[in-house]
């Protein structure tokens, strides 16, 4: 395994890449967990070159405490990378990735109107300039993202196929604890107390899933109802509980009305923010 602390770096071993060579990236801010691993695998199966990279977008982060209190495992990072058996590593700098200030807007087709997108102004925004940006050098056939970030799914779909991408975009499962945490790299800034009380938000999507088929509740009432379950822990806030079409993100007032729904929430443990999601239909 290759690790390219520099573009330049990067650049000469794209080049040694074969044309026909079908190549597989795994964009990442580090502080890997299984998660990753699991796109860096699912990569592998349908790629001939594996290349992971691990920035920190600064221009995503719309809370500076939260940037730099981003874990950063660099070493331990490429370790479990070179198990799992990825080919290139990219770890640029900010000047590599913004050589100068990125002002470039997207547009997102109103899929940052629900969900993180209020919550944290330009956070998309940055995704997107991250990713284009990323996609320009490293030139993937495919690239993998988790499921975990639902909504930041939905829109790096959209922004590569409005701005015709050749690149395909592959989603992977949320991989969970044991106790149904979803992981998450901010996990590692949970307290033994915090971490206790996390799988709390899963267990409560799953039995929001349960109750949605019985339809008793509508969907108001059972954001409701999972905002009041999960607050029923003091550890926990919720921040939001929102029901989307799970294509237009679009926020559900009656079942009926869409073929494909999902759950979506943010909770605060403290001062550490965790989102995670679920499919209701
Ligand atoms: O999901 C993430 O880790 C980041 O948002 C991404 C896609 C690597 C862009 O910085």
């Amino acid at each position: 395994m290759v690790i390219c602390y520099s573009l330049t770096h990067l650049q000469r071993e794209l080049s040694l890449i074969s044309d026909n060579y079908k190549t597989g990236f795994v964009p990442t801010m580090g502080a890997l967990h299984q998660g990753h691993i699991s796109l860096v695998k699912r990569a592998h199966e349908l790629s001939d070159k594996v290349i992971v990279s691990i920035f920190v977008n600064p221009t995503q982060f719309n809370n500076p405490l939260d940037l730099e209190r981003y874990p950063r495992t660099v070493e331990e990072d490429c370790k479990r990378l070179e198990e799992a058996g990825a080919d290139i590593v990219f770890v640029p700098t900010v000047g590599d990735i913004y050589p100068q200030k990125d002002e470039r807007m997207f547009d997102l087709g109103g899929l940052d109107s629900v969900g993180e997108g209020p919550r944290r102004p330009g956070h998309f925004n940055g995704v997107a300039q991250v990713v284009t940006r990323l996609f320009d050098i490293v030139k993937p056939r495919y690239a993998y993202f988790g499921e975990k970030d639902f909504q930041q799914l939905s829109i790096i779909r959209y922004f590569t196929k409005e701005l015709n991408y050749p690149v395909e975009i592959i989603s992977c499962p949320t991989i969970r604890e044991e106790d149904g945490l979803a992981m998450s790299s901010r996990n590692m800034l949970l307290t033994t107390e915090q971490r206790a009380v996390a799988p709390l938000i899963y267990k409560t999507l799953k039995m929001a899933r349960e109750r949605s088929q019985a339809q008793i509740l509508s969907p108001d009432e059972l954001c409701n109802w999972v905002t009041g379950e999960i607050n029923s822990n003091s550890m926990l806030k919720t921040e939001y509980v929102e029901i989307v079409n799970s294509l237009t993100l679009r926020l559900v007032k009656n079942w009926n009305d869409h073929e494909q729904i999902q759950m979506c929430v943010a909770v605060f443990a403290g001062s550490v923010r965790l989102i995670d999601n679920i499919k209701l239909k």
